[in-house]
């Protein structure tokens, strides 16, 4: 289904501002754009993307980076031209600088058409963890200890994951036309409710996207398995 919206946001507009996200749960939904690139159903060639977040102090080709995990499930697939994919420096020597630039060229490239989202254990959303104010713009944040240690397990055997990450801000992602966020898996459970029955604010960074026009969250039975509202009162989300 995010793959479709995807297509759709496409077929509409071939050079759209894309917003994308990594972790675990939007692999399938890479692999589904990939797959219908290489067959030719789809051109994602003309897009312009802007990722969410990357570890601080990573180089670009550690298997743990975000960086690295692009180019394995998109960017070699789908070779953009140079500057038309970007990532957070997460090497940068004044991350303030960079923090600044990443939001001047989203404002440049025309601002983000379709933001693409997970979701933590904890509700965050990009690397915005719990306290993160909802209008926060790109930035260096410290990371959760139970961030940490989730993300730990997709690194190499014996490795931890950074305590430090760049990430797009709240109010940044706030600003796209449209989000969809992805969310599969009981250990979301807790946070989805969150998102999209509690109350709007910082400590369930999610729930700001109560706040925005179009917005779509795609659950699997599992993560819509704490929802106590009706649908209906739910679509605000
Ligand atoms: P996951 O991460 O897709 O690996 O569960 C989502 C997130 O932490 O935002």
């Amino acid at each position: 289904m995010a793959a479709d919206i995807v297509q759709n946001q496409l077929t509409r507009k071939p050079d759209s501002v894309l917003g994308l996200a990594t972790g675990e749960t939007p692999v399938q939904m890479y692999h589904e754009l990939v797959r219908r690139h290489r067959a030719k159903r789809l051109d994602l060639t003309r897009i312009t993307s802007f990722n969410l977040d990357e570890y601080a102090g990573l180089p670009p080709e550690h298997p743990g980076s975000y960086t690295y995990y692009m180019r394995e499930r998109f960017f070699d697939a789908i070779p953009l031209p140079s500057g038309r994919g970007h990532m957070p420096d997460g090497l940068a020597a004044d991350p303030e600088a960079a923090a600044r630039e990443y939001e001047r060229r989203i404002q440049t490239a025309g601002g983000i058409d379709l933001q693409i989202l997970g979701i933590g254990t904890n509700g965050h959303i990009g690397f915005n963890e719990p306290g993160s104010t909802l209008d926060s713009r790109t930035r260096l944040v410290e990371l959760t200890a139970e961030t940490i240690a989730r993300n730990s397990q997709l690194f190499p055997e014996g490795e931890t994951a950074p305590g430090q990450a760049v990430t797009v801000g709240i109010g940044t992602i706030l600003e796209a036309r449209q989000i969809v966020l992805l969310a599969c898996g009981p250990a979301k459970a807790r946070a989805i409710r969150e998102t999209v029955e509690g109350p709007v604010c910082a400590t369930c960074p999610g729930s700001a996207l109560q706040t925005h026009a179009n917005c779509i969250v795609l659950l699997d039975d599992a993560a819509a398995a704490e929802l106590q509202l009706p649908p209906a009162q739910s679509q605000s989300a």
